[in-house]
């Protein structure tokens, strides 16, 4: 086992509830709670498994790459009356669309999560029959196929991509191609709910209420009329992965992209969107905006890794020229967190969320235990936080 530690704490915390699952597309796991039938849609869980630091270890078992919800007893791997007849959204092969999770207030474990597209009909026609329920084998060759068919964070121009600040440069989940959470423990702008910065409650979820995380993905040059996109999260805080699958057509691509089962998939289409359209309206606009435009973030949350050796009852802040920094004010300074500190790598760690655009000016100085503030040395470090449609970005740097 690579992560006892991991594992240990995980054991002491499986009571946090909580968790997430893919929004927009809807997927079958939301279809599932509108319908009634999922009272927890956020409890698709995989469980226990190794979910850091390789987030790729994990045999997804009877989870599968839609999940299994053992709260309810629901296999999001087979098409049910409520779910996978019908694609809930079409769109254009190689367009960027943004897709959206929901995770949950009680339950955001940190970590990093990822999106694919399986380009092996085959396989995927597997998932599309309501008669069938695949067997573990089968869910899992399909699992290899999604994570085969990753679509990458760093795909999309424009889009930051950043390593997760609980993840050191010598572990597997030292990745970018992922999309990462914020620092589980940061003070502010933590883990995924961190990602978006977004409102409690801007999402539904069961237990705690929900926020957002958006990102933006690049679909391949693949067509089919009834495929899935499939979102994974792994999670940082406990031994979980989160699975989820959403029924979509792709259009204008190359590749094979008829569905064998067309009982479940032709047919179906034209009333597809009369009995989603009460419920997915966000869905249809998510599909109709997605040709490569996107929403300018406003303001972003920019995490602050610094790297410096420090001894007991030494703490590292952040200051600077702006006010959201103390406005060089050492006493209100920023705290950074420790809490991914290692001899190996001593890196200290804070989000801030600040308005698109801004210039400043800045400095991390260490406290000692008397309260004696010791700065950087000159020049002061520049920032200005990034235009465009990235809601995060991160900054490395190294005490001097
Ligand atoms: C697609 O998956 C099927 C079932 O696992 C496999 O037999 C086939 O070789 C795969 N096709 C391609 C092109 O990889
Ligand atoms: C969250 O996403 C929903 C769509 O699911 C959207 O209507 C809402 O505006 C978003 N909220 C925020 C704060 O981004
Ligand atoms: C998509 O694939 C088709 C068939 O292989 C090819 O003709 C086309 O050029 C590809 N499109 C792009 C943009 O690469
Ligand atoms: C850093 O910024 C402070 C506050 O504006 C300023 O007093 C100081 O001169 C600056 N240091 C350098 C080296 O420019």
């Amino acid at each position: 086992m690579k992560s006892s530690s991991i594992f240990t704490l995980a054991g002491l915390l499986t009571s946090v509830a909580g968790h997430g699952y893919l929004t927009i597309p809807s997927s079958r796991t939301r279809l599932g709670f509108e319908a009634g039938i999922d009272t927890c849609p956020e409890c698709a869980i995989l469980e226990p498994v190794t979910a850091w630091p390789d987030l790729e270890e994990a045999q997804v078992g009877r989870s599968g790459p839609c999940g299994y919800n053992a709260r309810v007893s629901v296999d999001y791997n087979q098409p049910s009356d409520n779910w996978g007849n019908s694609v809930v959204a079409t769109y254009t092969a190689e367009d960027t669309i943004e897709v959206q999770w929901c995770v949950d207030h009680n339950g955001d474990h940190g970590g990093m999560f990822t999106y694919g597209i399986c380009t092996n009909q085959t396989l995927v026609d597997l998932f599309l029959d309501p008669d069938y329920l695949p067997t573990n084998d089968e869910k899992q060759a399909a699992e290899d196929c999604f994570l085969a068919g990753e679509l990458k964070c760093t795909d999309v121009s424009g889009q930051t991509c950043g390593y997760n600040p609980d993840c050191t440069s010598d572990q597997a989940c030292y990745r970018n191609d992922w999309f990462t959470c914020n620092a589980f423990n940061a003070d502010t702008n933590r883990g995924c709910e961190g990602v978006d910065g977004a409102a409690l409650n801007s999402c539904t979820t069961t237990i705690a209420g929900g926020y957002n995380v958006t990102k933006k993905i690049k679909l391949p040059n693949y067509s089919s009329d009834h495929t899935l996109l499939r979102w994974r999260w792994n999670s940082y805080q406990t031994a979980q992965v989160y699975l989820g699958c959403a029924d979509i057509a792709i259009t204008g691509g190359s590749g094979s992209g008829s569905s064998s089962s067309s009982s479940s998939s032709s047919s179906s289409t034209t009333s597809a969107t009369s009995k989603t359209s009460s419920t997915t309206t966000t869905t249809t606009t998510s599909s109709t905006t997605s040709s490569a435009t996107c929403t300018a973030a406003t303001s972003v949350a920019v995490t602050f890794n610094e790297l410096v050796t420090t001894t007991y009852g030494e703490n590292i802040f952040l200051t600077g020229s702006i006010s959201q920094l103390s406005s060089w004010d050492t006493s209100s300074a920023i705290a950074l967190s420790a809490s991914s500190y290692t001899s190996s790598n001593p890196l200290w760690t804070a989000t801030v969320t600040l308005p698109a655009g801004t210039t400043f000016e800045y400095k991390f100085i260490k406290k000692e235990s008397d309260g004696t503030v010791v700065w950087e040395s000159d020049p002061n470090r520049s920032y200005t936080v990034p235009t465009g449609c990235a809601t995060a970005a991160t900054v490395a740097t190294t005490w001097r």
